[in-house]
């Protein structure tokens, strides 16, 4: 008798952990997937990729959105050089779909240690995959297109996060805001120039030295009250939460967590000393139950001071240094004094010295306490910036029920997109990052982290107006949308720049999208559906979109073709079949003309920004407002078709 092959199967190896990826279980199949030979010797999963094949996801990953030709590493790094030849980012998406268009299978591996995917990178044809401890469930899903594998990994994985409406609007964030009287400033100058705003973030500055759950009395000497003035303006606040906890005596959330026990430790039993923005700090164990509701809870002093969103940093976990690997690394220095610096020697001593951020040996040296098991860290390294932000989720259900809470990660790992959304981490103002930030896009939708986007403008280095103004046109389709840069760099808000009514005519143009930009997000939220897609994923007979890698399906009516290079006035854009095309300068003020299949050259200056509606489908406008909660539902545009 022909047994029924079951659309999603799972293959185990070794002991896999519970990690809370799925939410759904799925009966074991014995063997090794189809198509896969599994050699036990090297722990590796090889596919021989079929000439046509595509191959898409791993969500927050560098390259093109085919990911065929590079191999890439998950294994969180807190790295802000992520340019085209890292491997390993921020997240651990371990999801894929192979397609050569014809037949097509996705396959996730839940393995939350480092594992290798090696796509055509060693040898053109081969898919290696090869994790570095080999306890994995190992799921193939089929499915007749991407879409309904895309449909069936969610159902197993579980609906996305839904952040709070307003958390749709503009946002300006940036390291260095230090007082109240700033953030004020800022408040000002939006609403003075009349520039939409729902949020200004809080970074590290608003803490005293750094603490997690403190403020700086001096500096924000009523929070409560500042909050409340805040709003009224119709800007929520959005304070930072770091992963370490400071070690200083009388600092309640150290002295507890010590008291407790719910810090990691190491092997001897002793508390693990890593270094962060306080100095030196504990990590609390978010793997552990008990640590991550005690954790979860100290939200409430900000949440009682009326603070709705929060950002999560710091939770690959990134270290500076640790405690020990610094005694080893002065020791061997102490060596380097007596020697020439000949040219192995001076490499040697770089080398060394350069070794203490993120050094392999530490995320060695740490145990977590997970599901009643002492596990050491490396194992389980990528699930800390999921547990972390399920600590904070969980929390504000039980604390603040009434009420939804805006709550974003840097690291994250399949899963953790039930109880937030992520931030793409610390990218560079550079031409190149904006077109990454537009490919990582679809990946992340397909993995299910709907809320998400990258820093606006580029977060290290310094901004042009030019490239903001790009960047704006495309991150006013992207649901996290918020201008952010790290201290030292240009100043980037809007009101720096020449053009402030180009800037706020392409805000507005967001808000009145928003309808749109919301209501496509739920559909995908509710039906496991991808908020942003390939154009392949629509149009997977059209051999064209196969390599249309800067185009993007938004929801279900259009289409975007983001400007992303310096000094250009227009590019060339592939449709799949004719569509509106529509050149917004703002909301009320376009152009609009129908294109036929095929290439064309289309111009869209600085200010202007390209979509095409597709046949048969309209976009909705709203009027924009200052704030998203502003915004007259009952008062749309339609463009249609
Ligand atoms: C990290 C974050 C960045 C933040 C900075 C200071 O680099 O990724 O967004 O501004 O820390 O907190």
């Amino acid at each position: 008798m022909k047994m029924k092959k079951e659309k999603i199967r799972r293959y185990e190896f070794g002991t896999p952990y519970d990690t809370g990826a799925t939410v759904k279980e799925i009966e074991r199949t014995e063997g090794v997937p189809e198509g896969f030979s599994y050699y036990p010797k090297t722990e590796t999963f090889t596919y021989v990729l079929r000439e046509r094949d595509m191959v898409f996801g791993l969500g927050e990953t560098v390259r093109g959105i085919n990911k065929r030709g590079w191999i890439y590493v998950s294994n969180n790094t807190d790295d802000p050089e992520h340019d085209e030849d890292k491997v390993s980012l921020y997240a651990s998406q371990n999801f894929l779909i192979i397609d050569d268009g014809h037949s097509c299978f996705g396959i996730f591996i839940d393995n939350p240690g480092t594992v290798t995917f090696d796509i055509g990178y060693t040898n053109d044809n081969v898919l290696n995959i090869h994790p570095e401890y080999n306890d994995t469930s190992f799921y193939v899903i089929d499915g007749k297109d991407p879409l309904e594998i895309v449909h069936s990994f969610r159902e197993l994985t579980g609906k996305s996060y839904v952040p709070p409406v307003w958390a749709f609007g503009y946002a300006q964030s940036r390291w260095g805001y230090k007082s109240a009287e700033e953030i004020r400033e800022v408040a000002r100058r939006y609403r003075e120039l009349g520039i939409p705003l729902d949020m200004i973030y809080m970074d590290i500055d608003y803490m005293k030295d750094f603490k997690d759950f403190t403020v700086d009395k001096e500096r924000f000497p009523d929070l409560e009250s500042f909050v409340r003035e805040m709003k009224e303006e119709g800007i929520r606040l959005i304070p930072i939460i770091d992963a370490g906890v400071k070690i200083e005596d009388g600092y309640d959330v150290y002295e507890e967590g010590v008291e407790k026990g719910y810090f990691c430790r190491k092997e001897d039993g002793s508390y693990f000393v890593p270094a962060v923005w306080p100095g030196k700090v504990h990590f609390p164990d978010f793997l552990n139950d008990d640590a991550r509701r005690w954790f979860g809870d100290k939200y409430k002093v900000l949440t009682d001071a009326g603070i709705e969103g929060f950002w999560n940093d710091m939770n690959e976990p990134a270290i500076f240094y640790s405690e020990d690997h610094l005694k080893e690394v002065f020791g061997q220095l102490r060596e380097f004094e007596k020697m020439d610096l000949d040219i192995w020697n001076f490499f040697r001593y770089k080398d060394v010295a350069a070794s203490l951020p993120n050094y392999p040996g530490d995320y060695r040296s740490f145990y977590h306490d997970f599901n009643g098991k002492k596990v050491r860290h490396d194992r389980v390294h990528n699930l800390y910036g999921f547990y972390m932000t399920r600590s904070a989720t969980e929390a504000f259900e039980r604390n603040v029920p009434d009420k939804k809470i805006l709550m974003f990660s840097r690291a994250s790992y399949i899963g953790m997109h039930r109880y937030g959304g992520v931030w793409t981490g610390d990218n560079t103002s550079r031409w190149g990052h904006l077109l990454m930030n537009i490919q990582m896009m679809p990946a992340l939708s397909m993995t299910g982290f709907l809320y998400s986007g990258a820093d606006i403008g580029g977060f290290g280095g310094n901004t042009t107006e030019d490239l903001m103004m790009r960047w704006v046109g495309f991150g006013i389709f992207t649901p996290l949308f918020r201008n952010h840069s790290a201290m030292g760099t240009r100043e980037q808000e809007l009101y720096r720049f020449e053009r402030t009514d180009d800037f706020r005519n392409l805000i507005e143009l967001r808000y009145s999208l928003i309808p749109y930009i919301c209501s496509e997000f739920m559909k995908a939220a509710d039906n496991g559906g991808m908020y942003m897609k390939p154009l392949f994923f629509e149009y997977r007979k059209d051999d064209r979109c196969r390599e249309v890698e800067d185009q993007l399906l938004v929801g279900d009516s259009i289409m975007i073709t983001p400007v992303y290079e310096q000094n250009k006035t227009g590019r060339y854009v592939y449709l799949p079949e004719r569509m509106k095309f529509i050149r917004f300068r703002s909301y009320d003020d376009y152009d609009e003309e129908y294109l036929a299949k095929g290439d064309h050259y289309i111009r869209a200056g600085l200010n202007e920004v390209p979509v095409f509606i597709r046949p048969g489908k309209e976009l909705v406008l709203a009027k924009p407002a200052r704030c998203v909660e502003e915004i007259d539902l009952n008062d749309l545009i339609h463009i249609r078709y």
